[in-house]
């Protein structure tokens, strides 16, 4: 018997009865689809997943997608060698080399890999080592900071497309091989719609991805500072679901329309994590 029990912050919910080591069926997974839908992101406590079982369940929403290779310095590359789907998120070093992504600082608000053109529509994440404190997930919906946003400024943003940055981690490190931005007018990145429609649910999403070095195509650089900064105080000031991680924790959450951040935590304590992602559509 599969729960859902909701959060009371508006995204987010708890899923119980489900041990997904052990694969999911078909009827199991309807259930599960259609509350990461009504909830955006899932959270499933207490779950002992090795990486094929991981691999296999992010099958089930879709192709995977391998992670970025340019994302981690050092000779580890951020992902499991034998599995190239799942990307490591850790602070951990061995030989003075990191294993993973984003270290122990905090990850500013995003959206993961809308600097490609096909951004991940689910992401999974499941974590093997934690802090003891510190390193808490925050997700907010981007369906209420469109639908919440003065009507005024859905006009000025209707049909109007933005550049979402590749040169930097959501961790304000500079990608392998990239170069420092001096003019958001050329930041390599994807060009994306700034509202889009979720191809399921047809709901409508403002889809912002990362604020640093963004720009709104066509516009002078101060008014796109301008629109930006105010689209962005909106869509991160309002309610979102804060996970406090214990071990065993898998969350499932919606990257077409959420956001999520990280905070800091002790760089001297382990933190280990491993993602999924599938290969969404091109936002439209
Ligand atoms: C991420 O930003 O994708 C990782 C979040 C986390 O480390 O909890």
């Amino acid at each position: 018997m599969i729960e859902i029990l909701p959060s009371n912050s508006g995204v987010g919910a708890e899923v119980r009865g489900v041990d997904l080591g052990n694969g999911v069926d078909d009827v199991s997974f309807a259930e599960i689809r259609d509350a990461w839908h009504e909830h955006l992101v899932l959270l499933f406590r207490e779950q002992t997943i090795d990486d094929k079982s991981l691999v296999d369940l992010g099958r089930h929403f879709g192709t995977l997608e391998q992670s970025p290779r340019s994302e981690v310095s050092g000779e580890f590359g951020g992902y499991e060698p034998s599995m190239p789907e799942v990307t490591i998120i850790s602070n951990i070093e061995v030989n003075g080399q990191p294993i993973g992504s984003l270290g122990a600082g905090e990850a500013d608000w995003h959206a993961d890999m809308t600097f490609t053109e096909r951004p991940p529509s689910a992401c999974i994440l499941y974590a093997l080592e934690l802090p003891t404190s510190g390193g808490n997930t925050m997700f907010t919906s981007m369906y209420r900071a469109y639908e919440t946003l003065a009507p005024e400024l859905k006009q000025r943003i209707e049909g109007r497309y933005a550049i979402h940055d590749f040169s930097m981690t959501s961790a304000g490190d500079l990608r392998k091989g990239m170069q420092k931005v001096t003019d958001v007018r050329e930041t390599p990145g994807a060009h994306q719609p700034l509202v889009i429609t979720h191809p399921e649910t047809g709901r409508r999403a403002l889809l912002l991805g990362r604020r640093r070095n963004s720009y709104i195509i066509g516009l002078p650089v101060p008014d796109s500072e301008a629109l930006l900064d105010e689209l962005w105080a909106h869509a991160c000031g309002g309610e979102y679901f804060e996970l406090v991680w214990q071990l065993g924790d898998l969350v499932i959450w919606d990257n077409r329309c959420l956001m999520h951040r990280r905070d800091p935590f002790d760089g001297t304590q382990r933190r280990l994590l491993h993602r999924t992602q599938v290969v969404g559509e091109i936002p439209a």
